[in-house]
């Protein structure tokens, strides 16, 4: 039996990579972050990639990962947050698995994010983050919107863990 993977998408700073991991191995399935995979290949933080080579260029590399996850099973993908958002990628992993969302208010997101040191968020960088979380997600609720979304505001990623599992059983 192919195991069908499981996509996370959702805004950054939701838990996807905190709850993917947790999932990953309730079910014994690998777990793979798109981020971390184009970090250790190119030998690049996503800072360094967005300053050196431009957002773009980290899009196509985006697109790359998801083309190449698209060809295995078994897997909990973590997906950077923009790149399920992209049509071509949503199409290539979403053939292989199930996707949810994950959602946190703004508020949450920055106490979460402010607790990752190693994980600089370009897009974050200057000004008011509620603000620009706001403002980024007002432009990306259409599209949030097209998968399962799981609420995970004062929830412990255990019990977001849990509530997936479930979810992807049934
Ligand atoms: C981005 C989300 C980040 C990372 C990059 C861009 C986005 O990943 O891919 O900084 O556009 O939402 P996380 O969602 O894992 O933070």
């Amino acid at each position: 039996m192919t195991k069908a993977n499981i996509i996370l998408t959702g805004f950054m700073g939701t838990g996807k990579s905190t709850v993917g991991k947790l999932l990953a191995k309730a079910l014994g399935y690998r777990f793979v972050d798109t981020d971390e995979l184009i970090q250790v290949r190119t030998g690049r933080t996503i800072a360094e990639i967005f300053n050196e080579k431009g957002e773009a260029a980290f899009r196509e590399m985006e697109a790359e990962t998801a083309r190449e996850l698209g060809r295995k099973s078994g897997l909990v993908i973590s997906t950077g947050g923009r790149l399920m958002l992209d049509p071509d990628n949503a199409a290539a992993l979403g053939e292989t698995g199930r996707i949810f969302c994950l959602k946190a208010t703004p508020e949450e997101i920055v106490a979460r994010i402010s607790g990752d040191a190693g994980a600089e968020r370009p897009l974050l960088k200057g000004g008011d983050p509620i603000e620009r979380i706001v403002g980024l997600m007002r432009e990306r609720e259409a599209g949030y919107a097209r998968f399962r979304g799981i609420d995970t505001s004062g929830q412990t990623p255990e019990a977001v863990a849990k509530r997936l599992l479930e979810a992807y059983q049934t």
